[in-house]
């Protein structure tokens, strides 16, 4: 980590499809060794249990096991999204930056508008407030223009709009290494060094 790192980071897992990505950063960001807090909506919860095929029952089970996964159980701080008084949610006390990954067209909605409705978009709204660094992962296809306009009001608000869209230029040879391409780009943008993925290096000539 050098002086800009961010030291702690906030990783809000939504109910999009792509409950690996979020998986890979966390267990990437626990890694990094800097302080991680993780918060997963109620259809966070859901989507982990059917993409991750974890076969368990009720939030804290499935946090548990998501942890388990990552290989991360003690490093991280697991905060429940209806909890809207827990310290990330003050300007004060907030996290030196936030991610919402997997995101839902829902909440990067309720983001934009700042409208929060639970810990996850309350995080992200004073991320954008007090100008730190925001990164949102949203994953839907085919966008509609009102996807397109509230991602479009997420930019001009400062958040870093990161699709789910991995380049297939880093070769993959599994789903892991797309998983990795994204998590990788996520790291970058949060200034952390990252070797997910090899970057571009011109290619075949
Ligand atoms: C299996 C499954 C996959 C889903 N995938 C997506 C998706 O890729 N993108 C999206 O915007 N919503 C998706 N949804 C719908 C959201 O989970 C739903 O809109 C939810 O209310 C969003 O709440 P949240 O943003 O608080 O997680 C999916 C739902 C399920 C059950």
């Amino acid at each position: 980590m050098n002086a800009t790192t961010p030291k702690s980071v906030f990783l809000g897992m939504t109910g999009a499809s792509g409950a690996a990505y979020g998986l890979r950063l966390l267990a990437a960001l626990a890694a990094c060794g800097c302080d991680v807090t993780l918060c997963v909506s109620d259809s966070g919860l859901l989507v982990v249990r059917e993409e991750l095929e974890l076969v368990v029952e009720g939030r804290e089970a499935t946090v548990a096991a998501l942890l388990a996964r990552a290989g991360a159980p003690a490093a991280v701080r697991v905060v429940d999204p209806a909890d809207i008084g827990a310290p990330a949610a003050s300007g004060s006390a907030a996290p030196d930056a936030a991610v919402v990954c997997p995101c839902t067209m829902s909440s990067a909605a309720h983001i934009a508008l700042g409208t929060s409705r639970n810990l996850i978009h309350r995080v992200a709204d004073v991320a954008l407030k007090e100008r730190r660094p925001l990164v949102v992962v949203p994953r839907e296809t085919p966008l509609s223009v009102v996807h397109l306009r509230r991602l479009l009001e997420l930019a001009e608000a400062g958040a870093i709009v990161l699709p789910a869209m991995p380049g297939f230029y880093v070769r993959p040879t599994s789903v892991d290494d797309l998983v990795d391409h994204i998590a990788g780009k996520v790291l970058q943008a949060l200034g952390f060094e990252q070797h997910l993925f090899r970057p571009w290096d011109g290619g075949v000539r």
